[in-house]
């Protein structure tokens, strides 16, 4: 039975920042971050946006494209920016999206790679269950703190993926590598809010996941680098992806004689990356998204191969092949719009907005743009929420891209 991603939408910040002003306020190249990190702008979100906002507006618009709501048996929220030690995020999800009460919620986390854990335990339980759909949420906010090296690899974005037998995006295939291994190279203690990176160590470790697990495919009988057309890798920065090309190539050439057939990596598949910056778990299937939308040739048919990278670190390979007509369920007008559309801070307006506490004392009414669900903020700890579809009018934030 083919099983897979059967839907694919996203959802970014409604703002965003030029990191073209970033590094004059940093005393920067502006260089160094638009070509040696290759990173354009960081979407931002403001203080009444959150992994639960940003994870809601994308399943919303994944469900336009569901035909029975009630099959979805199985959430899965995947994060490294919980917003409860106990209670999965995946319950306001599940709540907001008016989904059926018989069905199992929980929050996975291990760094970035926790979506590609979902969409494997997914795939699982649909092969058991083939009548049954399970939706993953994936929503970050990537933070490093203000003027560190990790600053302008900031970024926030959620992916939501419908899996379903007869997937109409993306079958998964089962043949996968992954690898293990005990490492400080990015953390973030209880209580913190912004990771703790050992950045250009993070970098090398990357680099030597992805030589690990494609060394686990090829034992667990995976394909040559030969039988893949497309490559999708996990983004902190399109560098980090251009070099895991790179090395990708360079492995591929070492055990494969002559001029062999090498997948292509387009920068169709970077391209939502440059403009919201690292989206942690979501920033996989933010490339696999961008890819398909962006690319003007139809790839049906074409197998691509995916790179997740959770530091800490656990990573895997896989691949999967593209359904014919995967075009006609994507979002690339709603997904370009939202991106063209956010809303443009300066350098102090965004350190406004960093500086605000992630979990603000509740108010009554809604100040900034957001998705149509708000959060208004804690009151007796508890999250509160507001669904509203439109609340362009009574934000105090009016300047907007062009
Ligand atoms: N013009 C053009 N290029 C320039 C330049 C200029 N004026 N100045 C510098 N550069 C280039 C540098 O040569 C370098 O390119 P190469 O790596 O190809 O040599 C690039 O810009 C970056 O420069 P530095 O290495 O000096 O940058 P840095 O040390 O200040 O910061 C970083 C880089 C360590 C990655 C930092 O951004 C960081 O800590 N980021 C967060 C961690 C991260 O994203 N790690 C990725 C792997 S871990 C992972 O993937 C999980 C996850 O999501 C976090």
């Amino acid at each position: 039975m083919n099983v897979g991603i059967d839907i694919a939408a996203m959802a970014t910040g409604h703002y965003a920042l030029d990191l073209r002003f970033l590094a004059v306020a940093r005393s920067v190249d502006p260089r160094k971050y638009t070509t040696g990190l290759g990173q354009d702008f960081m979407s931002v979100a403001s203080p009444q946006e959150d992994v639960v906002t940003m994870g809601v507006e994308a399943g919303l618009r994944a469900l336009e494209h569901v035909s029975d709501p009630t099959t979805i048996r199985l959430v899965l929220f995947a994060t490294e920016s919980s917003v409860d030690q106990s209670k999965s995020a995946g319950i306001y999800i599940h709540h907001f999206l008016g989904l059926n009460p018989s069905c199992r919620v929980v929050e996975l986390k291990q760094a970035c790679y926790s979506a590609t854990a979902a969409l494997h335990i997914a795939t699982a339980f649909v092969r058991q269950n083939p009548a049954a759909q399970a939706l993953i949420i994936a929503s970050d906010i990537a933070r490093y703190g203000l003027n560190t090296s990790g600053e302008p690899t900031q970024g926030c974005g959620a992916v939501a993926l419908v899996v379903s037998a007869n997937p109409r995006v993306l079958v998964v295939e089962t043949t996968t590598g992954v690898y293990t291994r005990h490492i400080m190279d990015f953390w973030r203690p209880n209580g913190q809010d912004a990771a703790c990176v050992n950045g250009r160590y993070s970098a090398l470790a990357y680099l030597e996941a992805l030589s690990k697990t494609w060394a686990d495919f090829q034992c667990n009988g995976g394909g040559s680098v030969g039988q893949i057309d497309f490559m999708c890798y996990h983004t902190p920065f399109t560098k980090m992806a251009e070099k895991a090309f790179a090395r990708h190539t360079e492995i591929a050439r070492s055990i494969q004689r002559g001029g062999q057939y090498l997948p292509a990596f387009l920068p169709s598949a970077v391209l939502y990356g440059r403009r919201l910056g690292n989206c942690y778990t979501a920033s996989l299937y933010i490339s696999l998204l961008s890819l398909l939308e962006n690319t003007a040739q139809d790839l049906a048919g074409a197998r691509v191969g995916l790179f997740s990278y959770g530091s800490g670190c656990v990573a895997e390979f896989f691949t999967g092949v593209l359904a014919p007509g995967y075009q006609n369920v994507l979002f690339a007008e709603a997904h370009t719009a939202a991106i063209a559309q956010r809303a443009l801070l300066t350098v102090s307006e965004y350190e406004a907005f960093y500086t605000q506490s992630r979990d603000p004392v509740c108010v009554p009414e809604v100040r900034y743009y957001t998705g149509p669900l708000c959060f208004l903020g804690v009151k007796d700890h508890q999250r509160h929420y507001r669904l509203t579809l439109c609340n362009t009018e009574s934000c105090t934030q009016v300047r907007l891209v062009s």
